[in-house]
């Protein structure tokens, strides 16, 4: 199995396609190790991923707000448990539990409901305060900020 990005998942904003497309990244990482049984590999991957979706859902969240998305809290509370489920994922990998095959059907199904249909609803308002120059400009910056 591997993944591929398709244009159906874009957004149509940059930057958060670019970030959109490292999931399926960490998909590709994640079968990898499993098919290889590197147990240590897929504890990094899913430290790395941690690291990634909470600059992610930070990012995702301020160009929300600054659009004054109306369902944001709703968005925000979706991502919260996400990440829940990711840090529990962690907390039995920590135990010596193996819980590749499901960390993979997750993030196979965040990307199918999450990213193909959640995050496109933003996508409207968002482009609409990004467009002009002062818009581009702060992205750049929040991108810099979050991202290095
Ligand atoms: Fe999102």
């Amino acid at each position: 199995m591997h993944f591929q990005w398709t244009h159906d998942l874009d957004t149509g904003i940059p930057e958060i396609d670019e970030q959109n497309r490292r999931v399926a990244d960490f998909i590709n990482a994640l079968d990898e190790a499993r098919q290889t049984a590197d147990r240590e590999r897929v504890g990094e991957v899913l430290e790395h991923l941690l690291d990634f979706v909470c600059n992610h859902f930070m990012f995702e969240e301020q160009l929300m707000e600054k659009a004054g998305y109306e369902f944001l809290s709703a968005h925000e509370r979706i991502h919260e448990v996400f990440a829940k489920r990711l840090a529990d994922f962690r907390g039995r990998y920590a135990k010596g539990e193996d819980v590749t095959e499901q960390l993979l059907t997750m993030l196979q199904n965040w990307v199918e409901i999450h990213i193909k249909e959640e995050d496109k609803r933003y996508a409207d308002s968002v482009q609409q305060v990004i467009a002009d120059e002062g818009g581009r400009t702060w992205v750049t910056g929040l991108v810099k900020k979050l991202f290095g």
